[in-house]
């Protein structure tokens, strides 16, 4: 558990988690595990509304086709309902950059208990909207349910992130079997389940006390923070987790503020800024989302005979490969796992094109296809998926965090947009060859992170920020600059969670 807990501490800079203050070798209670249990829930919602759209894709284009007809007299064309479909699909990215921009002046005003209860309306909403749709015989009710539904989960960042969404997606991906909810009459059902974590994460949320971060920090309520300290640690000496957070403070205040205007002028951020951002469109350019909300679809294509089955299984893999990478990152330097993971999947982008494009002269080359999906999300797991979510925190220090944070989110959900806009049309236009233009992305990302991604593990923000300057100024080192003290502070091996 202590890996686990060491790798959540350096996940756990968004900026929702309740309980961002473990540390390894402290009390882990009972209590404490609750709380955090009912804080994931959120990253649970991500994975599952990702992933629940990818099994019914055949129901709900016939909920189109069939609205179309009741309404118009005529079904869609082929080519509108696509359009439908995407947009139906990638419209939750919208929501999710609206949702990720917003969080930070929800949590600020309102602390993150309350912040995520607020955000729990979205969810009733969306997933209401959603699962009423068919009865109402509305495809824009279920549009504007997945695009609350994308605003309530860029919401919903928090503690041990990449594995709750990956979990989500899993669920979802089981729920979405025919047998289940997956069916003709029930899929309004598997939209609308979302509603039911949200209920309990609102009922469980009361019983949790307020991030202890937040009130010292925020609010400057040493007692209360004391207060909710004790009951989470089950025990009453909680100094060291009190002098943490204000040695946390001291170094927030002593920190300007960075705004995203002076994060693109300043040459001691512009370098950051724009890894960090690539980092971000790695994740979602490298195509991982085209499986996750298409799978069933392409599974079908290369002749798997029961789609839905290979894509639980890309979910299993997926979700064991989380838990390998838990492991991984604290051992192997992040610079690493990201290239190893990049070029894992620009391998498995190009069997799974040999797959696909052969597939019609051999049969067997389907069960390749599914060897091809499972490398490519294994290979997603080890570094493209965890790694862009935290590397922003150990590239910028409290001033220019949450700036950066805020650009790093909408790139993110951008690129995720276009993915889900783009991918049926493109599989439609390019057929069997379309992941190739992932494959060619994944090697410009390869050669990036090769040529300019800085190591961060096991690094202060200093030797980062000379790094940068040595760069920038095309010599080996660099004095550290009054600028870069001030960026710098005192990171060190277990960065200093933010939230
Ligand atoms: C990351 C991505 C998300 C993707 C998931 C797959 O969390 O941000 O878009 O669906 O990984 O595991």
């Amino acid at each position: 558990l202590s890996h686990l807990f060491k790798w959540e501490n350096l996940h756990n800079y968004k900026l929702t988690p309740i309980f961002s203050f473990f540390q390894p070798k402290k009390t882990i209670t009972p209590y404490l595990l609750f709380c955090v249990s009912t804080a994931v829930i959120g990253s649970l919602q991500f994975g599952y509304n990702t992933g629940v759209i990818n099994a019914p894709e055949e129901k709900l284009r016939l909920f189109f086709h069939n609205v179309s007809l009741e309404r118009y007299g005529e079904p869609f064309s082929q080519g509108s309902n696509t359009m439908v479909w995407s947009v139906a699909v990638a419209i939750f990215s919208v929501g999710g950059m609206a949702g990720s921009f917003s969080v930070g002046a929800l949590v600020d005003k309102f602390g993150r208990r309350k912040s995520m209860l607020l955000a729990n309306i979205l969810a009733l909403l969306g997933g209401g909207l959603m699962g009423l749709s068919s009865l109402s015989r509305s495809f824009e009710m279920l549009i504007i349910g997945r695009l609350v539904i994308g605003a309530f989960c860029g919401m919903s960042f928090g503690t041990l992130h990449q594995l709750g969404v990956v979990i989500g997606i899993l669920i979802a991906q089981i729920f979405g079997l025919e047998s289940l909810l997956g069916s003709d009459l029930l899929w309004p059902l598997l939209l609308a389940l979302t509603i039911l974590p949200a209920v309990l994460q609102s009922i469980l949320l009361p019983l949790c006390p307020e991030s202890p971060r937040y009130l010292l920090i925020s609010l400057n309520k040493e007692e209360e923070a004391r207060k909710a300290l004790v009951r989470l640690r089950g025990h009453e000496d909680v100094n060291d987790d009190v002098q943490e957070m204000k040695e946390e403070g001291l170094k927030m205040s002593m920190e300007k503020k960075v705004t995203i205007l002076e994060l693109f002028r300043s040459p001691l951020y512009r370098q950051p800024i724009i890894i960090a951002i690539i980092l971000q469109l790695s994740q979602q350019l490298s195509g991982i989302n085209a499986v996750f909300y298409y799978s069933t679809g392409i599974f079908a294509t290369a002749g798997v005979t029961q789609p839905i089955y290979a894509t639980i299984g890309a979910g299993v893999v997926n979700t064991v490969f989380t838990v390998v990478s838990l492991f991984l990152v604290e051992r192997a330097g992040r610079r690493t796992l990201h290239l190893i993971g990049l070029a894992g999947m620009a391998v498995s982008a190009l069997l799974m094109t040999i797959s696909l494009a052969l597939v019609k002269t051999n049969q067997a080359l389907s069960y390749m296809a599914i060897v091809a999906v499972f490398g490519f999300v294994a290979s997603f797991e080890m570094g493209p998926g965890p790694i862009p979510w935290f590397i922003v925190a150990e590239l910028f220090s409290q001033g220019p965090r949450p700036a950066a944070m805020a650009v790093s989110g909408f790139s993110n959900w951008t690129a995720n947009f276009l993915v889900g806009l783009g991918f049926p049309k493109l599989a439609e236009v390019c057929g069997a060859y379309v992941f190739l233009i992932f494959m060619v992305l994944l090697i410009f990302f390869f050669i990036f992170t090769y040529l300019r991604v800085p190591e961060t593990k096991g690094r202060t923000f200093d030797e980062i920020a000379q790094g940068f300057a040595a760069r920038a100024g095309g010599k080996s080192a660099a004095p550290v600059s009054p600028e870069a003290v001030l960026v710098g502070g005192s990171q060190s091996q277990d960065p200093a969670p933010m939230s």
